[in-house]
């Protein structure tokens, strides 16, 4: 089938999902597990090093069945084999969508345009392995002769979010006398921060940027170059030896000064929310080596393939994907919590918000029209267990459903005294309590207060994945973000939406650009919005001592 237009609640089997709803929403899972002693067992799947038991969602094998076919029928199969032939399927953009490819083996042919670009992704690779090899071993000196010591990356959104998260995750793997730095905000804090124990003469910026003109990325490129040549006696040489840049805009990367042989390229068909194993990973490699990072890029590729080929039921990104839809669309839990029981993957939420939200925040399908029902949740999280002691109460005990995706690792990269078997006790009891809760029966029976048991009550029923892998290695990183990425990808391809453009950031964007002068002008401007915003810009400029009257 490959009828990209099949409308999702036009189709039979949404008809069969919105009656096989009606029938099983009281269902408790306290009930499906006793129906089915075998459930915790059968409902889970394995790929690769990642287990997904996905028994505690509010499902039965009819609603699988019924989502599987919903698959079927919008054509999930014809999306996934037109990504990976290299179709252009971002169509507002005319572009295609080839993260894939940048993990793909070197034998591996995928065509763009009539050429193979696997031998480029892997000519950029090979160059960014012999430059972290330079730098790591100290070959690369900086301008003074001395060695680098220190990279601080700037970017923001995808060419901040993936490299400061990967480089958090995989710290364990780092070489230890370097310090690794990620600039992302506009705001000057940022950048002084990151910076303001930084001896110049050691310190390499990556100005990462795929266009080359994000105003958040070029202003904090320039506030670093002020501050690194003021440190090295205003020579303008020393650029090219403190500077490199990663993207796909050669000729604004030179117009910056930076020499484009310290340019790591990529391309158009990489969106900046699925770059982090592109050369905008350049900050990881320098941190893990390239070994590393290759193992990372292998990880990633064995989950490509698991879901090109593996049948629906038994596929974890569209497993994953049709249970988000289900939660989201028929039960209508509007957000997904990630909960990370790995110190490690402190910055995975904080990755996972653009790689989903800025992919699946749409409210028109690829032909334009408004999508007839609620596309991508909003997702967010924390660590564990630290969550457990702020926002679990309003899970268990709130009026809103909210679906948790659980993440860990049977082993410790510290192992340390009980710790681990006390967080993974913790990891187990969550999903247990939320499906299984305590009804008021067990309270009464623990001899409480007639009056306190409905506030001691937990209702349960509340669905969760729990993912688990041996440890966290750069292949499992890989993995796990290629999970998310796919699963991303079948949530868009239900909803028949564009995954891959980001109209939505646009607007703000421009207005921003049109009342920075209007912020900085010395004599009061003649202002053209609405009145609360003239309001707040003259309520500012009077704040920061600018004049105000009309001169
Ligand atoms: O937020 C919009 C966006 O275009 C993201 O999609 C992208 O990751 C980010 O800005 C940064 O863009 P660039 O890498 O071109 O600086």
């Amino acid at each position: 089938m490959n009828d990209t237009s099949v409308s999702l609640t036009a189709t039979p089997a949404w008809h069969d999902l919105k009656a096989h709803h009606q029938k099983i929403h009281d269902a408790h899972l306290r009930q499906l597990f006793i129906d089915d002693p075998k459930r915790g067992e059968r409902l889970t799947v394995e790929a690769g090093g990642i287990f997904l038991d996905y028994s505690k969602n509010r499902i039965t094998n009819e609603t699988l069945r019924l989502l599987v076919q919903l698959a079927e029928q919008c054509g999930l199969r014809y999306r996934i084999d037109s990504m990976f032939r290299g179709d252009r399927i971002n169509i507002t953009e005319d572009r295609a969508v080839l993260h894939v490819a940048l993990r793909a083996p070197q034998t591996a042919s995928i065509m763009v345009d009539g050429e193979n670009v696997v031998p480029q992704v892997h000519a950029v690779l090979d160059k960014m392995a012999d430059f972290s090899d330079r730098v790591r071993s100290g070959a690369w000196k900086g301008h003074t002769g001395q060695r680098i010591r220190n990279i601080v990356n700037i970017g923001i959104g995808g060419s901040d979010l993936g490299p400061v998260m990967a480089y958090e995750a995989l710290r364990h793997y780092s070489d230890r006398s370097m310090t690794f730095r990620f600039v992302s905000n506009i705001d000057g804090t940022d950048f002084a921060e990151a910076t303001h124990d930084l001896n110049p003469a050691e310190t390499l910026f990556i100005v990462a940027s795929k266009t080359f003109t994000t105003q958040e990325t070029m202003t904090n490129a320039i506030s670093a170059r002020d501050w690194a040549l003021k440190g090295l006696s205003g020579d303008p040489k020393a650029v090219a030896r403190h500077f490199v840049a990663v993207s796909t805009n050669a000729t604004k990367v030179s117009a910056f000064g930076i020499d484009t042989e310290n340019m790591f390229g990529f391309w158009d068909w990489v969106g900046g929310r699925y770059s982090m194993e592109s050369a905008i990973g350049l900050s990881t490699m320098l941190a893990i080596g390239p070994g590393n990072f290759r193992a990372m890029l292998d990880g990633f590729h064995q989950m490509d393939e698991h879901f090109r080929t593996a049948p629906f039921e038994k596929n974890l990104p569209v497993l994953m994907g049709l249970l988000a839809l289900w939660n989201n669309n028929f039960l209508g839990a509007h957000t997904i919590a990630v909960l990370p029981y790995d110190q490690y993957l402190k910055r995975f939420p904080a990755y996972l918000q653009q790689l989903t939200m800025e992919s699946n925040g749409k409210q028109v399908t690829l032909d334009g029209r408004r999508v007839a029902c609620d596309t991508s949740p909003i997702y967010w999280g924390e660590p564990g267990t630290n969550g457990q002691h702020s926002f679990y109460q309003l899970i268990h005990q709130g009026t809103r459903l909210i679906p948790c995706d659980f993440i860990a690792f049977a082993e410790s990269l510290n192992p340390l005294g009980e710790h681990h078997d006390i967080l993974m006790a913790n990891v187990f009891a969550q999903s247990e309590a939320l499906a299984f809760g305590k009804t008021a029966e067990q309270v009464k029976a623990e001899g409480t207060p007639d009056w306190l048991v409905p506030h001691r009550v937990f209702d349960g029923n509340r669905p969760s994945n729990t993912i688990l892998a041996q440890r966290l290695t750069p292949e499992i990183l890989g993995r796990l973000v290629a999970l998310y990425e796919h699963l991303v990808f079948c949530q868009g391809a239900l909803w028949n939406i564009n995954c891959f453009d980001q109209w939505g950031v646009e607007l703000g964007k421009a207005l921003a650009q049109r009342i920075v002068p209007e912020l900085e002008v010395k004599t009061e401007p003649a202002l053209g919005h609405d009145s609360s915003t003239n309001h707040l810009i003259r309520r500012y400029r009077k704040l920061k001592g600018t004049p105000q009257e009309p001169v």
